[in-house]
């Protein structure tokens, strides 16, 4: 099972919108995927809501005994946000080593199951979120291109890369995901060119534009390739060229991913 996060501290950059619809593209991979939601606030299980697993929950991989799955029938299995569960695991006694060593036993317990792990956490400095991110194998940064973010996220980088280089060797830089990226802004086109110029080789080759069509795809809980329109069910304009971008970033996620034994 290979775990893949989109992380950043930063809120509102597109972490789930980034986890969700890549969720969905690996089911139609052929891919067991195993959702993560570990983010209180929930929106990726209110996005996967169809596949979550009743009385299961994220807070459950932090624990002590093994994560009960009756159902996993589809491509698709989802463990959600049980939000007072969550918060009691961040404000728990137990340290931080505590949370990563039994997130690493109860993901271990699960592998045999799935091919791909996705996770969704929250936009915090969170004690899970850190946890989430300690154990994954594959991180990619989404941001927005503006100043601050690229801050955060630059720092993030910089975390991604430390945690690699001490606790967890097999972590994987997939690179700053330019997400909600406007080219006719002068502002933001000037502000990738600088972020290339520093960064290249951390900065993944492709981006996703600000599309109206990921806000509802996300709206009407389906992977933006599938958006129809409500008056005459066909795909919309601005949802084939959402799918075809976002399409051939998760192609090269997946390849990339692909390619680590
Ligand atoms: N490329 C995009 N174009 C247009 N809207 C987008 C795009 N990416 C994300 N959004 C929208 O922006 C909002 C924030 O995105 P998202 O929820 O994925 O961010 P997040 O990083 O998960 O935020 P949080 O830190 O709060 O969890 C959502 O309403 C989402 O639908
Ligand atoms: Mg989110």
């Amino acid at each position: 099972m290979k775990t893949f996060i989109p992380a950043n501290q930063k809120g509102g950059v597109g972490k789930t919108n980034t986890a969700f619809n890549f969720t969905h593209y690996l089911a139609e991979e052929g891919k067991r995927v195993l959702g993560v939601d570990g983010d209180e606030q929930g929106n990726y299980s209110r996005v996967m809501s169809e596949y979550v697993q009743v009385g299961a929950g994220a807070s459950q991989l932090f624990g002590d005994a093994p994560v009960v799955l009756p159902d996993v029938t589809g491509a698709i299995t989802v463990l959600p946000a049980d939000k007072a569960e969550l918060r009691a695991v961040e404000r728990a006694g137990a340290s931080d080593a505590q949370l990563v060593s039994n997130l690493r036993m109860r993901l271990a317990e699960l592998a045999p199951r799935f091919d791909y792990l996705v996770i969704d956490s929250a936009g915090s400095n969170s004690r899970i979120a850190n946890a989430l991110l300690f154990v994954s194998d594959f991180a990619v940064i989404p941001t927005k291109i503006d100043q601050d973010s690229i801050d955060v996220s630059v720092e993030v980088l910089k975390r991604v890369v430390s945690i690699r280089n001490s606790w967890n060797p097999g972590l994987v830089n997939l690179g700053i995901l330019p997400n909600e990226y406007d080219s006719r802004q002068p502002a933001q086109v000037k502000s990738l060119k600088a972020l290339l110029g520093r960064y290249p080789q951390h900065i993944f080759p492709a981006y996703i534009a600000d599309r109206s069509a990921y806000r509802e795809a996300s709206a009407a809980k389906t992977p933006v390739w599938r958006l129809k329109s409500e008056t005459d069910g066909r795909t919309k304009t601005s949802a084939r060229e959402a799918a075809v971008e976002m399409r051939a970033v998760f192609r090269m996620l997946l390849d990339r991913m692909e390619a680590q034994s």
